[in-house]
């Protein structure tokens, strides 16, 4: 039997093997604020995210972004790592290094940004097309998107968290796209990663059942190719095994009474692009 206990902000600083957490209001205003901060990031840096600019200078413009906004980057220092972003570009799954590699025309590349303000982490990444990119790399990245709205409209109390998983696979393998494993979307609040895990895949009305007050990320990874990945010797860098092109977009979530509430939502309406 899954386990569930209701925290104040103080108890959501702990660690705590398994057990999923339930937030009160609190929580959920700490997590629009960090949410927001998020969002505006990356609504400010469509107009960066063009050829011939490297990735280290989009770190850069996101650190700073983050400090300006009260905020301080969840994943400087985060097990080792030394950016204040992730960077993935075309084949890479996630958690790409951002480094003095330029951007190149018809590049896809995902900026996942994770700003910590007032102790609560606001988690989101979404794709940009970097000049003219091929129709079939253009169609992933909308049925990513898709794949990421729909498993948020299963995201409700009474699902279960393989409700997300199905609404998320079914939709990618009607368009013979591979829904990654070795990733999940997970728990957050005070923590940057917690209970539970939410897989990218699953069955209708298995794993834990969803309960308002629960706060989490959703972020399918969708590979034009097979789900399977690999590590590079950096101990960070995903990519495709068969090196097919990958997408991915991520919402912070919180269940309320009647379904969910984004946190990571773009003021500007940017949710993919063409932005
Ligand atoms: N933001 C990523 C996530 O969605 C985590 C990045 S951890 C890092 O969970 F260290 F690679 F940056
Ligand atoms: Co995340
Ligand atoms: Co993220």
């Amino acid at each position: 039997m899954d386990q569930y206990v209701s925290v104040t902000p103080a108890e959501a600083t702990q660690a705590r093997d398994g057990v999923i957490k339930l937030h009160g209001a609190e929580g959920f205003e700490g997590m629009r604020k960090a949410g927001r901060l998020a969002a505006e990031i990356l609504d400010a840096l469509v107009p960066h995210v063009v050829p011939g600019v490297s990735t280290q200078e989009i770190d850069d413009i996101v650190r700073e972004m983050m400090l300006r906004g009260g905020g301080i980057p969840a994943t400087l220092g985060y097990r080792g790592y030394t950016h204040s972003c992730c960077t993935s570009i075309n084949h890479v799954i996630c958690h790409g290094i951002p480094s003095d590699k330029k951007l190149r025309d018809g590049d896809i590349v995902n900026i996942d940004v994770t700003p910590i303000v007032d102790g609560w982490h606001g988690d989101t990444s979404r794709m940009f097309l970097v000049g003219d990119v091929p129709m079939k790399a253009k169609r992933l990245v909308d049925v990513t998107h898709e794949c990421l709205m729909l498993g948020i409209e299963a995201a409700k109390p009474g699902n279960h968290v393989g409700d997300i998983g199905w609404a998320i696979q079914s939709h990618a393998e009607k368009h013979r796209y591979g829904v990654v494993r070795d990733f999940c979307g997970h728990g957050l609040g005070q923590l940057f990663h917690d209970a539970p895990e939410i897989v990218h895949v699953g069955r209708p009305g298995t794993g834990p059942q969803l309960r308002p007050g629960m706060i989490f990320t959703i972020e399918p990874m969708i590979n034009i190719g097979k789900p399977h990945g690999k590590v590079l010797d950096d101990g960070w860098t995903a990519v495709t095994r068969d090196r097919s092109l990958s997408a991915q977009f991520e919402h912070s979530i919180g269940i309320t009474e009647d379904g969910c509430e984004i946190f990571t939502a773009s003021p500007k309406g940017f949710d993919k692009p063409p932005y």
